[in-house]
């Protein structure tokens, strides 16, 4: 239990409407281990957001979470985050949990001085003792995380700078506490590749310097590839495989795990013949008693439509929830 940060049962979100309530996040568990970045993968529309932000409880106000979020102290005792008071709980955003938003311009306020932005944590979470002091870990910060100049760019405004440069600057804002878990939310999908070479990079050092742990959001097996120990791949608000990275890569048993590896564009292969899943994700409010990938699985069978698979172990830390998954590895046992 000791290498564990945070560890999620059986969390479900529903959005409240009128006299029903929408399923979003369908019981999910997950575990982040210290010192390791875990990936949450998966198309448009899946729930990851909605994952993530309820473990921050900003979800939406008609949401209604069920579950637990259990956040371990290095002894190995815990607290369930879900009962924890409001004012408990923003205590912990900062200084152990840090957030990096998916759309990094909405964390920004344009009218005030991005160095300022960064020291705010700081001073509301009582981090510095005095303002010159806030003024120098910031800097520090903002070297750290590649901006060049940072005295001067303590006073530049968040249009004065590149969408890279603003990104790094909403990672500074998360990590000017020195969280445990960084939660970043699609933190380079708006970037070229090299830009999103060298934030996955940096990502990866910090967490490697400071031991801390991560929970990177993503539609793209790429970054996963490049940054992540673990991945849990996501559809319509469940789990369907999750396994460390190498294993996924190797050994991918989910069809729809199968479909996000073979849409990675890769050198040397024609861009035409780039792979997609046909179809796309359901509504949330469509309803199905069985597996909801059913309608675009190439391995579908008869009682997938009418049945959900239970989730079955492959090897070590290694499950997925698909029966014919599930026949393969009892052929491959036999
Ligand atoms: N405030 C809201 N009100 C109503 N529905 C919402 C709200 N926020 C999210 N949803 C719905 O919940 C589902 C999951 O949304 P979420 O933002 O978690 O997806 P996502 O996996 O993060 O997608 P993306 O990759 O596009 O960011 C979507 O169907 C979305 O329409
Ligand atoms: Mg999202």
């Amino acid at each position: 239990m000791k290498d564990r940060l945070l560890e999620i049962r059986d969390l479900t979100v529903s959005l409240k409407k009128k006299n029903s309530s929408i399923p979003i996040v369908k019981g999910i568990d997950m575990i982040i281990k210290r010192g390791e970045i875990a990936g949450l993968v998966g198309e448009s529309g899946c729930g990851k957001s909605m994952t993530a932000r309820s473990l921050m409880r900003i979800q939406p106000p008609s949401a209604i979470v069920d579950g637990s979020i259990l956040w371990y102290e290095a002894d190995g005792t815990s607290t369930d985050l879900t009962k924890l008071k409001e004012k408990e709980l923003r205590k912990m955003c900062g200084p152990q949990i840090g957030m990096v938003f998916q759309e990094p311009m909405t964390s920004l306020n344009p009218m005030i001085r991005i160095g300022d932005q960064v020291a705010e944590a700081l001073l509301i979470h009582k981090m510095a003792g005095s303002r010159r002091e806030a003024r120098d870990k910031v800097i520090r910060i903002l070297k750290e995380v590649g901006i060049r100049d940072p005295e001067l760019r303590y006073r530049s405004y968040p249009h004065e700078l590149s969408g890279g440069m603003r990104q790094r600057v909403v990672i500074a804002m998360a990590m000017i506490c020195e969280p445990k878990l960084l939660i970043a939310d699609e933190p380079t999908t708006a970037l070229d590749v090299t830009t999103e070479a060298q934030i996955l990079k940096l990502i990866r050092q910090m967490c490697t310097t400071r031991n801390m742990s991560a929970l990177v959001i993503t539609h793209n097996m790429g970054v996963v590839s490049q940054l992540c120990d673990r991945v849990y791949v996501m559809y319509t608000g469940r789990i369907l495989e999750r396994a460390p990275v190498g294993e996924i890569f190797s050994k991918p048993l989910h069809p729809y795990t199968k479909g996000l590896l073979s849409s990675i564009p890769r050198i040397g292969s024609n861009p035409e013949y780039l792979t997609t899943i046909p179809g796309s994700i359901p509504e949330t409010d469509q309803k199905t008693s069985g597996c909801e990938f059913c309608l675009r699985c190439s391995e579908d069978e008869r009682r997938c439509f009418f049945e959900m698979p239970e989730e079955t172990g492959y090897a070590e830390e290694h499950y997925v929830r698909c029966f014919a998954a599930q026949h393969r590895m009892e052929a491959e046992n036999e």
